[in-house]
């Protein structure tokens, strides 16, 4: 069992990759599915589909060719079959406060609501043994994080403040039906909540066990969207999930020689370049800017080709993971694993909140969580394979 996420910047080519991840699996012979975590769906466009196709569907996966199913979350659906009591209660709260009805619906549909869907089915599909591979077309970086915090921050929801909720609302109903003028949720409204967050049990799980689930980041050679996908990979470093991965999409050809291209060429080969630097040992796939968009199952071959080469797609292409954010006490430790390490000088230095590392010839960037950025390196030493750095307490020790 394979959960590969296709994650990064928007208008990389995650839809595009992730399909032709899919298209290649399923030629293997492998039961796959690849499934949209984006609300603006685009697989059923990237296999140049009829839309009408999915919405007849009501969100559930579609069989697009032997073995390989594509599958676009429907909330409206997942919220009749799943939220009924939360939505109706959150959209009657937003009514009261004078929203229209047809908004206060539309509303209620909270950020998260999809996700969680999303989570509930990839649960299930691992519970059935119903895919030997799911490959998951995130949202673009921002949002796709939410859905891989989701997990942790329901776990912390559910352990210290759903009981306390729940009975609150169980000794001031009788009381009152209403808190100053909001009304109090009926039992209905948490009995929901539990069921949903039971069947989401083990999903933390399967998504931080490097053995079943990796994350490939795409990118493009260029500046800002290279920024990003350092963003991206830190926060998978710290969701401690696997990056098996970097996928750099629209390069152009040798072929391309016009000289309109010449800069452009120049400036991808030095983003090139850097992403290397930044992203070793984790594999770097190179892959052209096609001559064409890319739609259909026989482009999406032609894709699969060109970012895996011999490569499986399923394979785990990478099983480490380089950063290690740590907090013990009150001080903040990064470990970066650097294998071969002979030198033992180690230098630091910080700009905003990056981190560069230089241990002899080698060099590393590091891009840092918010609350570790906020503070200077205190000192960092060699062990083993790896080098620690601390991030002593706010006065610096
Ligand atoms: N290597 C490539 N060569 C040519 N066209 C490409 C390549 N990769 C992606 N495209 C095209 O670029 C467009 C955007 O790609 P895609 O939809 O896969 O990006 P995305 O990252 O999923 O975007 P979004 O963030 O909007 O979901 C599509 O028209 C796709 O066909
Ligand atoms: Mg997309």
């Amino acid at each position: 069992m394979r959960i590969v996420l296709f994650a990064g910047k928007g208008g990389v080519g995650k839809t595009s990759i992730a399909a032709a991840s899919g298209v290649a699996c399923a030629q293997k012979g492998l039961k796959t599915l690849i499934m949209s975590l984006d609300a603006a769906h685009s697989l059923v466009d990237s296999f140049d589909l009829d839309k009408t196709l999915m919405d007849k569907n009501k969100g559930k996966p579609i069989r697009v060719a032997r073995n390989l199913s594509i599958q676009e979350v429907d909330v409206q659906e997942e919220i009749k079959k799943n939220w009924g009591a939360v939505h109706k209660y959150i959209s009657s709260l937003l009514n009261i406060s004078g929203i229209d009805e047809v908004l206060a619906e539309e509303l209620a549909i909270l950020p998260g609501m999809e996700e969680v869907s999303s989570l509930l089915h990839i649960n299930r599909y691992v519970a059935q043994k119903r895919y030997d591979v799911i490959l998951l077309d995130c949202a673009p970086t921002g949002e796709s994080i939410r859905f891989i915090s989701i997990p942790t921050s329901l776990e912390w929801y559910m352990k210290k403040l759903f009981d306390v909720e729940r009975r609150i609302v169980k000794i001031a109903r009788p009381i009152t039906k209403r808190l100053y003028d909001v009304p109090l949720p009926e039992d209905e409204y948490f009995a929901t909540i539990q069921r949903l967050f039971d069947r989401l049990e083990g999903i933390d799980r399967i998504l931080s066990d490097p053995n079943i689930t990796t994350v490939r980041l795409i990118t493009n050679p260029e500046k800002i969207i290279l920024k990003e996908t350092q963003r991206a990979y830190m926060y998978f470093c710290l969701y401690k999930m696997c990056v098996d991965a970097v996928i750099i999409n629209r390069i152009l050809p040798e072929a391309v020689d016009d000289g309109y291209f010449a800069q452009w060429k120049k400036t991808q080969g030095r983003y090139i370049k850097k992403t290397e630097h930044l992203f070793s040992p984790i594999p770097i796939l190179k892959v052209p800017m096609l001559s064409d968009q890319v739609l259909g199952m026989a482009e999406l071959s032609k894709l699969a080709k060109e970012v895996y080469g011999s490569l499986n797609p399923e394979q785990i292409l990478y099983a480490d993971t380089p950063y290690t954010f740590r907090k013990v006490e009150d001080d903040y430790f990064l470990d970066i694993k650097i294998p071969f390490l002979t030198k033992k000088e180690v230098e630091l230095s910080k700009r905003n909140e990056e981190l560069i590392v230089r241990i002899g010839g080698f060099k590393r960037y590091v891009l840092l969580p918010r609350n570790i950025a906020a503070r200077q390196p205190s000192g960092a030493k060699v062990e083993r394979d790896k080098v620690v750095i601390k991030f002593g307490g706010n006065d610096g020790s």
